[in-house]
């Protein structure tokens, strides 16, 4: 069932903080997810640590399926790795019937497969590819999505005739998260043009491919004031895809988000299952997606031990054993995250803070005005949400990208 006020995917249910979900809880006794006691936890493991969501993820998964069954398509859905590749979180995945997992590089690739997924559950989408990319891509024996005249070229002379492939294209649509022009991948480096088509079609057939599907990726963390560009890019797509006699099926790519803060209102799976509706079913073909965020990020939380508390320059600031090397999305994109005292989340606040982290970088802050009771030395702050590009896009800045991680659930 999909609610017109479900505007990250989970609905709520019931009053207390926004970010909670049917996983995640605030109660008198700390926060907990899926009944696991996250203080004690992280007491017991150490931080800075991951915790993630198994039933989140399976939850998150059967909102989409339901979604594009709603908008009266078959489902093809296949989760974007790059958002989580954790151990657990892949296993998950891998335990929901008919969903399969995308890659963007051989690596993944390879990962994917290492963990469990049969080639055909695994798609491959990335463009720029080298030689030895499309070497170990070929040998993988996994379907791919291209966008290059010079991909389809070298790819087609490395598999058999009749390999099938499916075409990338930019959707010419400018859109992502609070309009972050890194964000909206239209008019980047990404896909053929529209109108590239039937070169692309006479590629592909020059060098034995079979073009079974063509696809497009909007942007990340797509908000509700996406939907007049989600339509415009379905509607072209659906116009290219009645181009193409023979067609299998038509790919939408990622960009369903979630909420970093109280504020954001991403596009809700109603909304997109209604552009779906409108414009490609129609078509008569299954719909495939690669959600990463929608699926990922609700279902992490980062618990990080507070070090330092200490007045400066007219701010509290409160320092945690945690830095942007294991999430550079704030520092990278601008995106916000929430911070929430694990221990109290049900106190009431004391003052805005400056929550930052232990890397030698000025912009190494999750929060400069974080709302919180009066934080302590030694007591745990969860940051939130942190599924998704968190662990999968860590780093080993300072030599600070430490970190455990749990699978709850
Ligand atoms: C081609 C493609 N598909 C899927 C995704 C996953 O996107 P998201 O995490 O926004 O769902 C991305 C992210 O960059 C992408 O580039």
């Amino acid at each position: 069932m999909l609610h017109t006020d479900d505007v990250d995917g989970i609905a709520p249910t019931d009053h207390g903080p926004w970010w909670q979900s049917p996983s995640l809880r605030a109660g008198a006794g700390g926060l907990t997810l899926d009944g696991v006691d996250l203080v004690a936890l992280a007491r017991a493991q150490g931080t800075p640590l991951f915790a993630s969501s198994a039933p989140t993820i399976r939850r998150q998964l059967g909102l989409l399926d339901a979604a594009l069954r709603a908008a009266g398509v078959e489902p093809r859905i296949q989760y974007a790795m790059k958002a989580n590749r954790s151990p657990g979180v892949l296993a998950t995945v891998r335990g929901v019937p008919g969903v399969g997992v995308d890659t963007c590089s051989p690596a993944e690739v390879e990962l994917a497969l290492h963990s469990g997924f049969s080639p055909e559950r695994v798609s491959f989408n990335a463009g720029m590819l080298s030689d030895g990319d499309l070497d170990r891509v070929a040998a993988a024996g996994v379907p791919c999505i291209l966008d290059s005249f010079s991909s389809l070229r070298r790819y087609g002379a490395r598999v058999p005739a009749g390999t099938p492939v499916g075409l990338r294209f930019d959707p010419q649509v400018q859109v992502g998260y609070r309009a972050r022009q890194h964000l909206a991948y239209g008019g980047a480096k990404f896909g053929f043009e529209p109108q590239a088509l039937p070169d692309a079609l006479a590629a592909a057939r020059a060098t034995g491919l079979e073009v079974q599907g063509l696809h497009v990726h909007l942007g990340w963390g797509l908000g509700q004031d996406a939907a007049p560009a989600v339509d415009e890019a379905y509607a072209r797509l659906a116009g290219l895809a009645r181009q193409v006699p023979g067609l299998r099926w038509v790919n939408v790519g990622g960009g369903l988000g979630a909420r970093f803060c109280e504020r954001d209102r991403p596009l809700s799976l109603e909304r997109w299952s209604q552009a779906v509706r409108t414009h490609l079913a129609p078509l008569g073909l299954p719909v495939a997606c690669e959600p990463g965020t929608v699926v990922a990020a609700p279902a992490g939380v980062l618990l990080v031990t507070v070090n330092t508390v200490e007045r400066r320059r007219g701010l509290t600031w409160v320092g945690v054993d945690a830095g942007h090397p294991l999430n550079p999305c704030p520092a990278l994109y601008g995106i916000p995250i929430t911070v929430v005292a694990a221990e109290r989340p049900l106190a009431p606040t004391e003052g805005d803070f400056a929550v930052v982290g232990h890397v030698n970088e000025a912009g190494d802050v999750w929060d400069a005005r974080a709302a919180l009771p009066l934080p302590r030395e030694g007591e745990v702050l969860a940051l939130l949400p942190a599924g998704a590009y968190t662990t999968s896009m860590a780093s080993r800045h300072c030599l600070r990208g430490d970190f455990r991680e749990v699978l709850v659930g």
